[in-house]
């Protein structure tokens, strides 16, 4: 635990972690310091000057930001010197900003509107002072406006921060511009959409390029929830209106340079309106699909399930809610009575090798990432990219082992690349021989290892790390868990957001494996949600439980319309283990049910009832044992699905929204 200090902030004592700076300090004591360029996480650059304070025995104000605290050290932050001074700034900033507060979208959440409120300041005392630049209008998702621009810097220090490395200022002084690279728009400039910069611009210089009179900050409802297109499991902020989504932002801490969410959980919601949403529930009659009543549907599949009995088979996606896999495995195990219940995690995983696993990502000081290649770029796992670029760029140290070069290996103190089992023996041997202890088992299995230079440089930073955090795919989990052995921790990162969850709920087969399934091996097919089947296998019967009409459900006998979890309340275990909670933000379609109803449905038709997952039940599923021992290192056979692929199937309705489809053509041609 970091050490505390001791000091006063306007007259309220407030113990705080050593090394805080004076904004968070006094954020800790319930006080605001007003900040335009400040982003806790990143270092700060003092550029606005609005957060000065008086410190006691000093002569000058001084920035809160850069300020560090110390025991002792008495603040004021409201004396009438410092109002006078922040006025200054603000009125200075206002001189140059369009004064349209009547019609600007920011309105209501722009910083700038809010402290000339505070401060009274309702023209500005200098010579109104305009640029006149240029806005980039040239995508459908992101508008800048440099006219609106305070200089503040934030959007260059996030992009830059998580690597992204697109924005960054032109000029000098008060005319200087925030721009991309030659100035180009977005979309030429490497952008990968990801919204950072516009989630942390404190004015109407970056917003959503759709948001323009599409409602005001204070008619939306707010819901916070998690996105579940990929295993990164994000934090988001869905802004509803009249039951429409109308934007959505990442979620964490106001102010806070860890939050992150990539194009597809920004703009995915797209989907929800697109044509091809199913929103009514259709049988195939002379080989074509119409619509039926939800009553004809269940009872078709009531007596269907029933037909098939321990001859029917269920796959299912990992992107449901742990409340929907417990539904789903009372339905197939108990009522239908079948054996046959998989999902997709059985293509690149198991119990072992993603349930036991879990780190503290914050305190890392070092990672190590084998034979895994996330990217933002490519939006594959992107948020688990950021994460670990973001920590990189604050210090910790970086090792790579891949078999080929990676972009994120091309940001990596040591960057090993050659077969990920070999280098892993060999950068185990070399901490052996750094002197860390070792069992014999693991010693004996490294023992004609041989080590490079660079292995050795990489053994050198894993010995003096405090707290190593490795990160790998679950193919390999088994053979670099062997590293935990030494110290830290390590991860597998599954490619869906509930893996863990579904595996804890039971959804692994006794009977007929996924891949056995999509190839015919039960008489009827239920399938639920997307998964990466295009072509339906040859059975009597195939169910396609789905939100959209895939190319699997346009084959299907019977379809079944889900909600999406825009649509859905539920809960998953993300990849550091963590219970979250999914929360509903608009309304489904009319004739569009949530997962857990229709399964519910299906089993009161079956005669049967699907109690709901109680709270103990839930708890349970955050205490699972991560049991360290040595294994073999050797990489599980049969995991070899392509990530960029696999992650294009799985959430093909969301990247073929409107707007993605544009992001996914503009990247294609530039390739
Ligand atoms: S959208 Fe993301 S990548 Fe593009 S400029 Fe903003 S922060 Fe950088
Ligand atoms: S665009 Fe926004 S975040 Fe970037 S420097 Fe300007 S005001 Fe600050
Ligand atoms: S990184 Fe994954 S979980 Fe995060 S916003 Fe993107 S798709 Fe959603
Ligand atoms: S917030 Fe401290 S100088 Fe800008």
């Amino acid at each position: 635990m970091a050490n505390m200090v001791n000091l006063t902030i306007d007259g309220i004592k407030v113990q705080v972690p050593e090394g805080s700076n004076l904004v968070d300090a006094a954020a800790i004591a319930g006080i605001h310091v007003p900040n335009l360029c400040y982003l806790t996480g990143i270092k700060p650059v003092g550029a606005c000057r609005l957060c000065l304070v008086e410190v006691e025995g000093q002569k000058q104000p001084v920035i809160a930001c850069n300020t560090k605290v110390k025991e002792g050290m008495v603040v004021n932050t409201k004396t009438d010197k410092v109002t006078e001074l922040r006025k200054f700034v603000i009125d200075l900033i206002v001189s140059m900003h369009p004064l349209d507060c009547m019609t600007c979208t920011k309105a209501g959440i722009c910083k700038l509107q809010e402290y000339a409120y505070e401060l009274n300041v309702k023209e500005s005392s200098f010579t109104r002072k305009t640029f006149g630049y240029a806005p980039d209008t040239a995508n459908p998702l992101i508008m800048r406006d440099p006219d609106y621009c305070i200089l503040c810097g934030r959007c260059v220090r996030i992009c830059r921060q998580q690597d992204t490395n697109v924005l960054d200022f032109m000029g000098r002084g008060v005319g200087s511009k925030v721009t991309t690279a030659m100035d180009k728009p977005l979309q030429e400039s490497g952008c990968t959409f990801c919204g950072s910069c516009l989630d942390v611009c404190p004015v109407n210089a970056i917003v959503e390029a759709d948001r323009s009179r599409k409602g005001r900050e204070w008619e939306y409802e707010k819901v916070a929830s998690v996105c579940l297109l990929c295993g990164s499991s994000c934090d988001i902020l869905i802004s509803t209106k009249d039951d429409m989504v109308a934007k959505i932002n990442s979620l964490g801490e106001d102010n806070s340079a860890d939050k992150f969410i990539c194009a597809y959980g920004r703009f995915g919601y797209d989907c929800l309106i697109d044509h091809n949403r199913v929103t009514s529930p259709m049988k195939k009659v002379d080989g074509k699909l119409v619509e039926i009543s939800w009553n004809e549907a269940i009872d078709i599949a009531a007596k269907e399930l029933k037909k098939a009995s321990d001859n029917a088979g269920f796959i299912s996606t990992a992107g449901i809610t742990n409340e929907d896999a417990f539904a789903l495995k009372r339905l197939a195990a108990d009522i239908v009575k079948t054996k046959n219940i998989d999902t997709t995690v059985s293509l690149y995983g198991d119990k072992e090798t993603i349930l036991c696993s879990t780190a503290d990502i914050d305190s890392a000081d070092m990672f190590v990432v084998i034979d895994f290649d996330p990217s933002q770029w490519k939006r594959i796992l992107a948020g688990v990219d950021a994460t670990i670029r973001k920590k990189v760029n604050g210090g910790a140290k970086l090792v790579t082992i891949n078999s080929s070069e990676t972009a994120l290996g091309s940001v990596a103190t040591v960057e090993l690349i050659g077969d990920p089992v070999e280098t892993l023996k060999s950068f185990i041997k070399g901490i052996i021989d750094k002197g860390l202890s070792s069992t014999a088992d693991l010693s004996s299995a490294v023992a004609g290892a041989t080590v490079t230079e660079e292995i050795e440089k990489a053994a050198t930073l894993f010995v003096s790390a405090k707290n190593p955090v490795v990160i790998t795919c679950p193919a390999m989990y088994s053979a670099a868990s062997n590293l935990a052995l030494f110290k830290g921790a390590v991860l597998s990162v599954p490619i869906e957001s509930n893996a863990k969850g579904v595996l804890l709920m039971g959804l692994t087969t006794e009977g007929k494996t996924y891949k056995e399934m999509v190839e015919g091996a039960t008489k009827l097919l239920y399938v639920v949600g997307n998964v990466p089947v295009k072509i339906a296998p040859k059975v009597d019967f195939l169910i396609v439980q789905n939100s959209h009409l895939t190319e699997l459900a346009k084959q299907a006998d019977l379809v079944l319309p889900s909600a999406t979890f825009w649509e859905d309340d539920g809960s998953i275990v993300d990849y550091l283990g963590n219970l979250k909670f999914i929360c509903q933000a608009v309304e489904p379609p009319v004739e569009v049910m949530a997962n857990t109803e229709i399964f519910e449905n299906i089993a009161k038709a079956m005669g049967a009832e699907i109690e709901e997952v109680s709270d103990e039940e839930l708890d349970k599923l955050t205490k699972y044992e991560c049991k360290i021992c040595f294994r073999p290192i050797v990489r599980k056979e049969g995991w070899d699905v392509k990530m960029d692929e696999m992650m294009e199937l799985l959430n093909s309705p969301v990247i073929n929204s409107t707007r993605l489809v544009w992001l996914k053509s503009v990247e294609q041609a530039s390739v």
